[in-house]
């Protein structure tokens, strides 16, 4: 059912300093920063020849970022995003193998303006997972 790779998500504390690095130390294309007022986060795409980098920074009190980063200080990996087809068939497919779908369990529109819903991380080996419908 999942396709490629869409991106990984690190979140940083400071994300001016995350984009230089991965411009000037690892030499990679990095955007611009978008606001995703509805996600709480700013966030900056890098392009790596076979998928993306998500850095991810709090917008506003609510971000859902904030609480990692008091756990995880320095940063460190949010989330893996994977491609599907059909949002709305992985996400009753999921729910009928009893995976938890966060949220309203309706997708939202994501960073690159395509639908996209979230899995909570407990039903995938600790690790928070995007679908996204390309
Ligand atoms: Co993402």
């Amino acid at each position: 059912m999942i396709g490629r790779l869409n991106h990984v998500a690190i979140a940083v504390p400071d994300l001016q300093a995350a984009a230089d690095q991965y411009r000037n130390a690892l030499g990679a294309k990095v955007g611009e920063p978008q606001d995703e007022p509805d996600h709480g986060v700013t966030v900056i795409f890098i392009e790596l020849p076979n998928t993306k980098i998500e850095l991810l920074y709090p917008l506003g009190e609510d971000s859902p970022i904030n609480g990692f980063l008091e756990k995880n200080p320095s940063g460190g990996i949010h989330h893996v995003c994977y491609e599907v087809d059909d949002i709305l068939a992985a996400r009753d497919h999921l729910q009928a193998t009893g995976a938890r779908v966060l949220g309203s369990g309706e997708p939202k529109i994501g960073a690159h303006g395509k639908p996209v819903l979230f899995l909570h991380p407990k039903d995938f080996n600790g690790c928070l997972v995007e679908l996204e419908q390309v």
